[in-house]
This record gives structure tokens, C-alpha cells and sequence, in this order.
């Protein structure tokens, strides 16, 4: 018998001779369809993005009468349009700090990529930027330096010059670090609950603890919001959650809840006096897509459903049913640990777990969830959810780790989704 060809599709964060893919075809609410009619719960909002949930006709209404309008025209130099000019007073009136700017990208990493330029360019003289371990910022050379998770950067070295990391809630190894450099570091840069590093809050303090340091020895303090901004941990921003101030602020995902692809930065005062003060500077960066007026119309609608609907709220209820679901697994002994906050969350597993194997038995029960390394499984749901599918993501994950128990690893389908 002949191996299954490659597809031509070369897949991100996949073995490149993988072949056994899911086609997710259709979408609707907080559920998504494959190729063979089977049903399955999003369980990680596709990839931490869907707040407003699949299938939302307003969104592709608002993109497709934007195509006819104007399909697309830049932003650099002088030019400008009305969708990217609304979407940037409707952010800055959101950002959680005053007199906030905006700087659009295409998505997450290009946003942390354009937030290292403008931290640099803002404390001339300052090149070191200080990040976490664990964390996620993503792929881009910037974006993958910054990130704390060292299978990511293997092999593609030279990384950035002048990141250091430290551990991610270790405040006293960062005031050593400024105790040590605090007159050469531009910036710290901190998701306020790691993500896709594994699902972390913050300790108690440490964002805040962070915030001064920055403060004492002159830094700028980025939090990157490309998960908690838009709702997820039910406020705006993981900033407001947390009681701390940022100079910058990056996001993506939730600002259209995918249905294009978007994102930026939010330039708080300090850079801004930084940047407008100098008349010599022009800022010599931005991307073709800087601003796309199809992408900032999907966001003005997104954020549309998101007020309308109260979703920023909502995150609140589907957490606190997600985390006391899976609170009560972790109280049964069933897996090591819950942790996470608002509407993002996830189960640490015992040694002899396989997070990957979990997530395949979840599949054959139609709950996507998302497996981190082999020992974590992450949920991080559409803010529409309905409750009882929240709870059938806890009874899914229930009923894999027992099937697996008894299979010893093995998986043994017993329903083949819906
Ligand atoms: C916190 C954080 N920053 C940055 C990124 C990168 O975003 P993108 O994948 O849109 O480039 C991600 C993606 O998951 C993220 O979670």
C-alpha cells in the first residue's frame, strides 16, 4: 500500500508530512461542521479569535458592501479611509489608556513586531527589551524572539539582538535585571494572561509590581492583548482586569473575531509625545495592509455585536461555568490542575496524560479543544456560547480521560461526534 500524498497546503505548526487533516467546512454560532456532516462544539473559538461566534451574516454584509465600495487603498503617507479612520476613534475611545493612538497591521505578530520598532524609536538610546518565559507573541523574527517557548525558535537563529527574558511572574529577577540594565531597557512586554504559552494569570500584583519598575527606571510597559483584548476575560482589556496602565498595547484576533484578518497597536501618550515631538522622525514602517478598509469594516462590525450583545459581560458567565466545570475535575483527581481567567481557561494534565490524545478522543465526541505541548488542554470558547454546550465541553473531556484511562492511551471512539 502507498502512503497518502502531502496535500499542497503546507500546514503552520504541523509536521510537513502530515496528512490526516479536518476539513471544517461551514460555521454557525458556536459550533462548526466538517467535511462529513459531523457537528462539532469550537471549543477554542478557532484559535482564541471567535468572540462573536461563526456565521455571522452582519459582519460579511458590512465586508461585502465595503469590497463593492472601495475594495482596498492604502494608508501610507497621506492617505486615509473612512473605515480605518472610524475603527481607530472607536479603539482609542476603548484603549485602556488615554489619548491612545492607533496603528493598524495585518495580525498579531506583525502588531508585537511594530510595538518593539515603536518602543525602540520612542526611548532612543534604549535597545534592550525585556519578555517572559513562558509566553506567546508569535512567529515573525521579532514576535519569535519575544516569545518565551523555546521549541518555537530551534533551528531559525539568529533570532533579534537586545530581548532578555525573565520568568513570568518573577518580579525580583526583573528588578535585578533593571538593577543591573535599567538605563539601556526601551520596553517589558507581557501578555496579561499568557495564552498559548499554556494559560496563565498573573500572580496577584505582578502586573502592577511590573508597572512600577517600568516606571522607576523609565521603560515602557507593552501588554500584549492579542487574546484578552475584546472581552475575553470580561473587560475590554486584560489591562482593565489587572488595574494596570500600559504605554502600548497590541491586538488581533477578536477585533474582527477572525472574519478578517486585523490588527495593531494602541500608542499610548508617552510614545505619542516620543514620535509627534521629534519633527525630523517619519515613521518608517507599516504594512500594505496597514489599515485595510474590508478588515476595519469587519472590525467595526464585530465590535458592533460585542457591545450590542453585552459579550464583554458574558465572558464573565461562560467562565465561571467553564472554570467551576473544570475546578470540579481537578477536585475529582481527573486531571492535575485548572487554571486560567475569565473566559479562557485550561486543565493541567498528570504525568502519562497526553494532551494531543485527549484532544483527538474530544474530536471523536465533537468538542474542539486545543492541546498545548502534551500537558495542557486549553478552552478558550465563542463569548455566545450557549451554557450547555460549555458543559458538555467539561462532560467530553471527562468521559476522553476516562476512555483513555481504560484504553491505556489508545483511543477507542465511542459516539464519532455529531
Ligand atoms: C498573545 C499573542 N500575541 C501575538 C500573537 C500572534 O498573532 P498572529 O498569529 O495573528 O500573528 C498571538 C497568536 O496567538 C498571541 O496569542
Amino acid at each position: 500500500m502507498t502512503a497518502p500524498a502531502v496535500p499542497a497546503l503546507l500546514h503552520p505548526f504541523a509536521r510537513p508530512a502530515r496528512t490526516d487533516y479536518l476539513r471544517i467546512v461551514r460555521g454557525s454560532g458556536a459550533h462548526v461542521w466538517d467535511d462529513a456532516g459531523r457537528r462539532y462544539v469550537d471549543a477554542m473559538a478557532s484559535l482564541w479569535y471567535c468572540n462573536v461566534g461563526h456565521g455571522r451574516t452582519e459582519i460579511a454584509d458590512a465586508v461585502a458592501g465595503q469590497l463593492r465600495t472601495l475594495d482596498a487603498f492604502h494608508l501610507f503617507e497621506r492617505f486615509t479611509n473612512p473605515p480605518a479612520e472610524a475603527l481607530a476613534e472607536l479603539l482609542a475611545g476603548l484603549a485602556p489608556m488615554p489619548g491612545a493612538r492607533v496603528f493598524l497591521t495585518s495580525g498579531g505578530s506583525e502588531a508585537v513586531d511594530s510595538a518593539l520598532k515603536l518602543a525602540r524609536l520612542a526611548r532612543p538610546g534604549r535597545t534592550l527589551v525585556v519578555s517572559r518565559t513562558p509566553s506567546y507573541h508569535g512567529v515573525t523574527y521579532g514576535a519569535t524572539t519575544l516569545t518565551g517557548l523555546p521549541p518555537n525558535r530551534a533551528g531559525v537563529g539568529p533570532l533579534v539582538g537586545d530581548v532578555v527574558q525573565v520568568g513570568k511572574d518573577d518580579l525580583e529577577a526583573t528588578a535585578a535585571l533593571f538593577a543591573e540594565h535599567g538605563e539601556r531597557i526601551a520596553a517589558v512586554v507581557a501578555e496579561p494572561v499568557v495564552g498559548a504559552g499554556g494559560v496563565h494569570p498573573p500572580a496577584p500584583g505582578y502586573l502592577t509590581g511590573l508597572r512600577e519598575l517600568c516606571d522607576r527606571h523609565g521603560a515602557l510597559l507593552v501588554l500584549d492583548e492579542v487574546i484578552c483584548g475584546f472581552g475575553r476575560l470580561g473587560t475590554w482589556w486584560g489591562a482593565q482586569r489587572y488595574g494596570v496602565t500600559p504605554d502600548l498595547v497590541t491586538f488581533a484576533k477578536a477585533v474582527t473575531s477572525g472574519y478578517q484578518p486585523l490588527g495593531g497597536v494602541l500608542v499610548g501618550a508617552r510614545v505619542r509625545a516620543a514620535l509627534e515631538g521629534d519633527p525630523e522622525l517619519v515613521l518608517r514602517t507599516g504594512h500594505t495592509y496597514s489599515g485595510h478598509p474590508a478588515a476595519c469594516a469587519a472590525g467595526l462590525a464585530a465590535l458592533a455585536i460585542t457591545e450590542r450583545e453585552g459579550l464583554v459581560e458574558r465572558a464573565t458567565v461562560v467562565g465561571d461555568r467553564l472554570g467551576a466545570g473544570l475546578d470540579a475535575l481537578a477536585a475529582d483527581g481527573l486531571v492535575a490542575e485548572a487554571r486560567g481567567d475569565g473566559a479562557v481557561r485550561a486543565v493541567g494534565l498528570h504525568p502519562g496524560q497526553d494532551a494531543v490524545a485527549l484532544r483527538d478522543a474530544m474530536l471523536a465526541d465533537g468538542v474542539i479543544a486545543r492541546p498545548i505541548g502534551t500537558s495542557t488542554v486549553a478552552f478558550c470558547p465563542p463569548l455566545v456560547i450557549d451554557l450547555a454546550d460549555v458543559d458538555r465541553c467539561v462532560e467530553v473531556l471527562a468521559g476522553a480521560i476516562a476512555r483513555l484511562v481504560t484504553s491505556g492511551g489508545r483511543d477507542v471512539p465511542v459516539m464519532g461526534g455529531r
